[in-house]
């Protein structure tokens, strides 16, 4: 005979693949049977024809299937209730301690801005994102670009956010869970953001998102550094900024905007980035398209490290068009190994800040 709590011990470990909790955890597990070789279980989704069916189907399959003596598995679906839908939101909810976010605050938050527009934030974000979720890490990224959203084509996502309660699921691609107004919007309608509308639509994706436990949370940031920025420092008073620059000498009046932008905000500068510091020549050689120097100079002036240098190359841009971040590609590129090398030095730095403080929850 098999044990019904031996099975639950299995789903215990299992997690719903949108909400990051066990299924057990978030009461979504209905009932078990077992005889001598097969089990039946119930299990209510969150929403009916919830999208992620399958997943939960085969993750449970494969998890009790692989329990001595158990020949069959059989799932049996339904869909929970309002009551039930509205217990588990607040428990989803319930827990937080803080304004803001609900459930847990990410370990770690990382804005990232530039004085100036298309300098590459939104290409290097995507990219040290996967690189943080492939080094194991929980990540997901914030499109506080309302506007100009680019997140959800360089992450290659597309679809809409399931919405449990008032509670939205980020959708989620490379182990990265994001949040995008281009969910909500066609490409070919610009969507227009006045200023308390957009203040308010940044706190949405804030504290009606549920991001689960993250350890870091990368927020993209529109161009330049007005609005956003201060109701992101706001509601993340912790948050971190990096700062990406290209290498002309244009940087210098930059660092100025983006020093202003910290000081007023009290955000922390973590570090500079440079990025399309130069193109790799065939014969070996490399061509300064944008000249030399801006990462050096603008770190100097903001007091912190550069913590790399990005080459320009054309697969990192297909990479962003393709939904392929270039992190991931098993060919050779310098631009993706810098990148890879700065993912590092931003989990060395967060560590080394985290580990004096004790855990204040
Ligand atoms: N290192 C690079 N090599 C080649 N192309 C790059 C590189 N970095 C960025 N790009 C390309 O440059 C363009 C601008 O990049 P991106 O959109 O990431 O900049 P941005 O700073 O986010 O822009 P915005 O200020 O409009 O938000 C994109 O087409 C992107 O693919
Ligand atoms: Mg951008």
């Amino acid at each position: 005979m098999i044990n019904k709590d031996d099975v639950m011990k299995v789903l215990e470990k299992i997690d719903d693949p949108e909400l990051h909790r066990s299924l057990v955890e978030l009461n979504m597990v209905k009932n078990v049977a077992v005889d001598d070789t097969s089990v039946v279980i119930d299990i209510a989704l969150t929403i009916p024809g919830c999208p992620l069916k399958a997943k939960i189907h085969k993750d449970v399959t494969e998890g009790v299937s692989a329990m001595p003596g158990v020949k069959t598995v059989q799932i049996n679906f339904s869909a929970m209730s309002q009551d039930e839908r509205k217990t588990l939101t607040e428990k989803l909810t319930g827990k937080s301690k803080y304004a803001g976010f609900k459930d847990v605050r990410p370990k770690h938050v990382i804005a990232v801005a530039s004085g100036k527009g298309g300098v590459g934030k939104s290409t290097f974000t995507a990219n040290l994102a996967v690189a943080l979720a492939a080094e194991g890490y929980q990540v997901g990224v914030m499109d506080a670009d309302v506007y100009g959203f680019s997140m959800p084509r360089a992450l290659g996502i597309v679809g809409q956010p399931t919405l449990i309660g008032d509670m939205l699921i980020p959708l989620e691609n490379y182990g990265v869970r994001l949040m995008s107004m281009g969910f909500f919007a066609d490409d070919d309608n610009p969507v227009i953001w006045r200023g308390p509308l957009l203040h308010k639509a940044i706190n949405q994706f804030i504290a009606d998102v549920h991001w689960g436990k993250l350890d870091y949370l990368m927020i993209d940031l529109p161009p330049g550094t007005g609005d956003v920025s201060i109701t992101i420092s706001q509601a993340i008073p912790e948050a971190q900024v990096l700062v990406v620059t290209t290498p002309q000498a244009a940087a210098r009046s930059v660092a100025g905007r983006v020093a202003k932008m910290a000081e007023k905000t009290n955000l922390k500068v973590m570090g500079v980035v440079e990025n399309m510091s130069y193109y790799q020549l065939p014969d070996g050689s490399k061509d300064f398209i944008f000249g030399k120097g801006g990462g050096v100079e603008l770190a100097g002036q903001l007091n912190v490290p550069l913590l790399g240098q990005v080459p320009i190359e054309t697969r990192l841009r297909e990479g962003g068009d393709t939904g392929k971040p270039i992190v991931l590609s098993p060919e050779k590129s310098p631009a993706a190994e810098e990148i890879s090398k700065i993912a590092r030095s931003v989990i060395r730095k967060t560590m080394e800040q985290a580990a004096p403080v004790a855990s204040v929850n």
